[in-house]
């Protein structure tokens, strides 16, 4: 599996092959923003898929819901976010660039900087005299809180209000709890999970799609008696350990990082991020949080609206305690890209990249060839071809040299390359190709689709 240690490689990759490009680009480009071309899109899509198999549908004390990126105003005081949802940021009078000053005195600390007030760090900024990493400058304004909420205006009958555009996706979830409560005849212990788009005004640019500011969550709020909030914190990490060999990350890489006292959020009791060794250090792919009953109380005050839960067998009232596993998208793409790239030499001396993804979430399952551009075999090929289509995404190439064409599959992850020869037009068997072993064997049209489903380890 994979060696690198820079993620240029799967930067160059992911342009070329259309899994990822740099957004608006045309125009010179977007801080901090991409667009998932066709591959990546199948395979967020295929990872999507599978947290809402994994996690809703196979699962019997869950429900999914989409709720809205626009939320009443209000919900962003009673969460907590519009006053402690901030970043500290110093700029460089000379070149007026911008950074998260933590950042800045982390690369000198060696750690993490927590709990510093924004004068100390001032102050250590101008004591240690760090310069700016764009021009070399020391000359800095002093830090500064900066909230991370994108705000827009909002005309509405009587004037104009600001809707923010939510930064984590959690907050409809608990602008829903009572809806599903009233609707989904549910019992606590339950969840809800959500899949959606999130926003952050992030200052400082991060990693390629690691930290960018439009980007995507997948986020269970599982709601519980208090008593029970241990258990279910640790039930719900290990199913996160149990997601991530899922999807095929390599266990070696993948880590808990206890928060402390000081790290954690104002909503939070207890936090672990789930950290994976990315070519660029080990930082966070997922988090798990113990919500305590904090968000339903503010929204209950904040709204006026009763958030209680009535215990069906003992009439017992009270707020529920949320835990709260979040899985960014995003980075999971970064993980599996990072976790899957390899460059390897083949027994021949030619050399191939190669992204070893688990089938469960390849963008393409299967590539069919014709071995030469022949009619007959053209002919078959687009006959196999399209039957497999009907239950896979599949690609057909008629271009270029065998080789050539399994190199092209092989970038873009296939498992399963099929090739129609003249034995073919004979027997009516086919070749297939092991991505990983390069092993081929032959396989009747016929037994096809059984064959490639039974390897794929996929429903039809
Ligand atoms: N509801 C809790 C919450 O939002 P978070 O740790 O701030 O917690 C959850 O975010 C996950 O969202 C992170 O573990 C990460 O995977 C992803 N995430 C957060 N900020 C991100 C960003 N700027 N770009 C990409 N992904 C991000």
């Amino acid at each position: 599996m994979s060696k690198i240690d820079s993620l240029k490689p799967i930067v160059a990759l992911c342009k070329r092959r259309g899994f990822v490009y740099p957004g608006s680009e045309i125009y010179g480009g977007f801080a901090n923003t991409y667009s998932y071309g066709p591959y990546g899109a199948e395979l967020k899509k295929n990872v999507k898929d599978l947290f809402w198999k994994t996690f809703v549908h196979e699962r019997e004390d869950m429900v999914g819901i989409d709720g809205p990126i626009l939320l009443h105003p209000q919900a962003w005081k009673a969460s907590g976010h519009l006053e402690g949802f901030n970043d500290a940021l110093i700029d460089c009078k000379d070149c007026k660039s911008r950074f998260r000053v933590d950042h800045l005195i982390e690369d000198v600390l060696g750690k993490e900087v927590v709990g510093m007030s924004l004068s100390d760090m001032t102050l250590f900024v101008k004591e240690k005299g760090i310069h700016c990493p764009k021009c070399g400058s020391k000359n800095f304004t002093d830090a500064r809180t900066f909230n991370l909420m994108f705000h827009t205006p909002m005309s509405k009958t009587g004037g104009e209000e600001v809707a923010y555009l939510r930064p984590e996706t959690a907050q409809a979830i608990f602008l829903d709890y009572k809806n599903i409560i009233d609707t989904m005849r549910v019992k606590i212990p339950f969840g809800i999970a959500q899949i959606g788009k999130a926003f952050r005004n992030e200052i400082t640019p991060g990693n390629f799609i690691f930290r960018v500011i439009e980007f995507e969550q997948m986020e269970i709020e599982y709601f519980i008696e208090e008593k029970n909030w241990e258990k279910t914190f640790t039930d719900w990490l290990s199913c996160m350990h149990n997601w991530c060999a899922l999807i095929g990350l390599d266990p070696n890489k993948v880590h808990e990082k206890e928060h402390s006292k000081e790290e954690l959020s104002h909503y939070s009791k207890r936090t672990v991020d789930i950290v994976y060794d990315f070519p660029f250090g080990r930082s966070e792919l997922y988090g798990i949080a113990y919500r305590t009953d904090f968000d339903l109380k503010r929204h209950a005050e904040f709204s006026k609206v009763p958030l209680e839960y009535t215990n069906p067998e003992t009439k017992e009232r009270f707020i529920p305690h949320v835990v709260e596993p979040t899985f960014g998208v995003d980075r999971t793409i970064l993980a599996l890209l990072c976790n899957a790239y390899d460059e390897e030499t083949l027994e021949n001396g030619e050399m191939r990249t190669v992204l070893h993804f688990s089938p469960k979430i390849a963008p393409v399952k299967c590539a069919v060839f014709p071995l030469m551009k022949k009619e007959a075999l053209v002919e078959k090929a687009r006959e196999v071809y399209l039957l497999l289509k009907k239950h896979w995404n599949t690609e057909y190439d008629e271009g270029g040299a065998i080789g050539r064409r399994y190199r092209r599959q092989d970038e873009l992850g296939t498992p399963y390359c099929i090739t129609i020869d003249f034995e073919t037009l004979e027997n009516q068997t086919v070749t297939i190709r092991d991505r990983d072993t390069l092993k081929q064997k032959r396989v009747a049209i016929g037994d096809l689709v059984p064959v490639v489903q039974e390897h794929l380890q996929l429903d039809l």
